[in-house]
């Protein structure tokens, strides 16, 4: 309530009192800046504009995508460090995106698949383009897919079971008792390049290059190497220098069932150059290091964040394939594709034009309530946890899903056998991305069950 003193006060007084009042000008003074200099004035971010990675590394995007669920499968924003796009957020809305691949491209000559455009600012002769099978449209994306397709058939993996298990067994063997440390160096990391070094045959004792070479991409571009300091050129002729050996070794050696001897060995192989050769097998190490890291991190994370569900696991080992379905869907480690229309279109009640950016957003679609009851909470009994759709849909579902879906598989089995539960003991810091979503760091405790 205002007082007699209160409204007696001089001005001066009032300013010490109320500090803010100091400086009305402040706005003016900000107004006469933007009008000097144009295109400075800062944007207030769209409510609904997820490319902001801040809404991921501190666990608020769930809210946000519900709203626009509840507002419609399909929504424009007009404004975003990216430049406007549109974004796709209900499950049926993204398989319709997606099985139509000649209207909405994958392509890196409309852009890629990821939000970021194709290097506009930078010169065409400064790039260095790594062509991959994930960017690309038909038919050059069916030709190349075909010669990694066949490692990841059900055959494949049955072979490749036994190798699996024994290294993730010895992983979990030589975890610390009784003190803390981190999952994701410990066991994620180690896991994951042993299985890219099982797939591809790859020298066993070098194995930490695959993490090491994966790492130099950055966590959002898988189709180009954005930029050319010397540090990225001089890891990706390291690269080239070492597959170059394997190359040769594997074409004296004949047909074999290694990733790379197959894709030698395949007859699509003639129509893909050096440079394509190699962005492939980027694709190949990248497209299974981080979001297979970030699943084994994923699943101790959501665990232990629901003890009824970890319960449920230790009592019965044979829910674990469900389990794994449904840890991928509630962590969908990767958060979107993108695509770029090609014609003038219409999406959901929507006018698309030629050329704009389409985000198809999984992890919004993996919260769909419309296909998953409680879609917020893990459940491990879910009758369609099959249904989601992290590895995406159509010509580019993900080519990998099996080996991943194995790896995971195994690991939860073997933690099983040994009783091993992984308690959240210590930090927890998440990848600040739009793009992937995961880990950094998972400190964890080792108790028995
Ligand atoms: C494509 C997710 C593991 C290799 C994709 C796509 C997604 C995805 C969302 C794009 C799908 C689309 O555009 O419709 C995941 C997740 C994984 C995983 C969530 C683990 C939990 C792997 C592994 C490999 C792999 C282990 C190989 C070693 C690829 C390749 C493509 C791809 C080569 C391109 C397929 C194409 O364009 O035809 N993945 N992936 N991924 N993934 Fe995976």
């Amino acid at each position: 309530m205002a007082t007699a003193a209160h409204t007696q006060m001089h001005a001066p007084e009032a300013a010490r009192a109320h500090p803010w009042k100091r400086s009305p000008s402040a706005h003016e003074a900000l107004e006469a800046h933007y009008a000097a200099n144009p295109g400075t004035r800062p944007h207030h971010p769209h409510k609904w504009d997820t490319s902001r990675s801040d809404i991921y590394a501190e666990n608020r995007w769930e809210p946000i995508f519900a709203e626009m669920r509840a507002a419609g499968p399909v929504h424009h924003i007009p404004e975003s460090p990216y430049g406007p796009y549109w974004s796709v957020v209900s499950h049926k809305a993204i398989q319709h995106t997606e099985a139509l691949p000649d209207i909405f491209s994958s392509s890196w000559e409309y852009g890629g698949i990821t939000i970021l455009d194709d290097l506009p600012d930078i010169p065409e002769e400064e790039r260095m383009r790594l062509p991959m099978f994930i960017a690309m449209d038909r038919p050059k994306h069916t030709g190349q897919r075909k010669t990694v397709a066949p490692a990841f058939t059900p055959a494949e993996m049955t072979r490749l079971t036994a190798d699996i298990r024994q290294r993730t067994g010895e992983t979990l063997d030589a975890l610390p008792r009784g003190e803390k440390f981190d999952w994701v160096n410990s066991v994620s990391i180690p896991l994951t390049t042993g299985m890219l070094a099982i797939l591809f045959d790859f020298p066993w004792e070098d194995r930490d290059l695959l993490t090491h070479w994966s790492d130099w991409s950055g966590d959002t571009e898988l189709a180009t190497v954005r930029s050319l300091d010397d540090t990225r050129r001089g890891m990706l002729r390291e690269m080239a220098a070492y597959f170059q050996i394997l190359w040769a070794d594997r074409a004296q050696r004949g047909e074999a069932p290694d990733l790379i001897s197959r894709m030698i060995h395949s007859p699509a192989m003639n129509q893909m150059d050096p440079q394509e050769f190699m962005g492939n097998l980027v694709l190949l190490i990248v497209g299974g290091n981080d979001t297979t890291r970030n699943t084994m991190s994923g699943i101790v994370h959501a665990l232990d964040r629901f003890p009824d569900q970890r319960k449920l696991f230790e009592e019965d080992a044979s829910l674990i394939p469900n389990a794994v379905q449904e840890c991928i869907r509630y962590q969908t480690p990767l958060k979107h594709m993108r695509r770029t229309a090609t014609q003038d279109t219409e999406l959901f009640g929507q006018n698309i034009a030629a050329g704009d950016k389409v985000l198809l957003w999984y992890n919004s679609a993996n919260r769909d309530e419309t296909v998953f009851e409680n879609a917020d909470q893990l459940d491990i009994t879910r009758e369609n946890a099959r249904r989601h759709i992290a590895f995406g849909y159509g010509i580019h579902r993900c080519v990998g899903a099996r080996l991943a879906e194995l790896q995971l598989r195994v690991l939860m089995e073997e933690m099983h056998a040994r009783r091993l539960r992984a308690n959240v003991a210590g930090e927890v810091e998440r990848v600040r991305a739009n793009f992937v979503e995961g880990f950094r760091k998972l400190e964890v405790e080792i108790t028995s069950f």
